[in-house]
């Protein structure tokens, strides 16, 4: 059976990911840090939706956490393998850069950079020997697209989050396996909430965030059969926010 793995699977996007897909069907491992009872909400919608779920706790940026935990899970599913990946989790430390401390600069390159090259090494092998067209789909943003103010971290890492899905993406495209990435710009989420939301969306041609949802629909695309000639793209979702 094929699996989808959603890290940071407990809330915002990564959360309307996970139900999006239950509704087509995909059993679903909801990856969560530290939020039990989040993830556990999720895993119950999941399950409303008739679909299977699995919660798999680890932190992205720690190999040793992900090994452990992908591997007991492999040891246990001989049969299955994760075809579809969404590397979601991400974090923001914002500050101006003369003021960034190591600490906010390494968080946010570990969750966003490590986080994708750990997981998605670990699954690759398998994805790619299946040759049933794997799917990866890498959380980016339009801070990684043009740059913000405030975010060179978050901003750094995005980019290089964009530069290796478009060089994956040319090592596993002969295997069917695509590689691509989104890059939202203002979203509803929890990392949104504290944001001027009444000044920014003057900037947003739409005037208005956009929903988890909408990109839950446009990860779900890139996940689908439909989408088998799509690979090494970044796809923006920003309301017309682009520059
Ligand atoms: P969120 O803060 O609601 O969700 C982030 C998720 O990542 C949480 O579930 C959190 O627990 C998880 N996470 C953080 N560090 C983790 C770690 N070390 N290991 C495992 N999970 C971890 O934010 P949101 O908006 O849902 O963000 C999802 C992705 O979308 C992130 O990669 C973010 O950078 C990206 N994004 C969000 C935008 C927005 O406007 N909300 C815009 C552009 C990109």
């Amino acid at each position: 059976m094929k699996y989808a793995l959603v890290t940071g699977g407990s809330r915002g996007i990564g959360k309307a990911v996970c139900l999006e897909l239950a509704r087509k069907g995909i059993p679903v491992i909801i990856n969560y840090q530290s939020d039990s009872d989040a993830a556990q909400e999720v895993k119950k919608l999941v399950e409303a939706e008739g679909t299977q779920a699995t919660l798999m706790r680890f932190d992205v940026g720690i190999k040793e956490e992900a090994d452990a935990a992908l591997l007991k899970w492999e040891e246990q599913h001989p049969d299955d393998y994760i075809a579809y990946l969404v590397n979601n989790a991400g974090i923001r430390r914002d500050s101006l850069m003369f003021m960034m401390s190591d600490d906010n600069w390494h968080e946010v390159i570990k969750v966003a950079l490590d986080g994708f090259f750990y997981v998605t090494r670990r699954l690759l092998p398998r994805m790619m020997m299946r040759r049933h067209g794997g799917r990866i789909v890498n959380m980016a943003s339009l801070s990684g697209i043009k740059g913000m103010a405030g975010q060179v971290n978050y901003s750094a890492a995005k980019a290089a989050l964009i530069g290796a899905t478009k060089a994956l993406a040319q090592e596993t495209a002969s295997r069917n396996v695509t590689v691509n990435a989104v890059a939202p710009g203002f979203i509803e989420t929890d990392m949104t909430r504290e944001l001027p939301a009444g000044e920014l969306k003057k900037l947003i041609p739409m005037n208005r965030f956009g929903k988890p949802e909408e990109v839950a629909s446009l990860v779900s695309f890139l996940l689908s059969d439909q989408a088998a000639y799509i690979t090494g793209e970044v796809i923006s979702i920003n309301g017309g926010l682009y520059t």
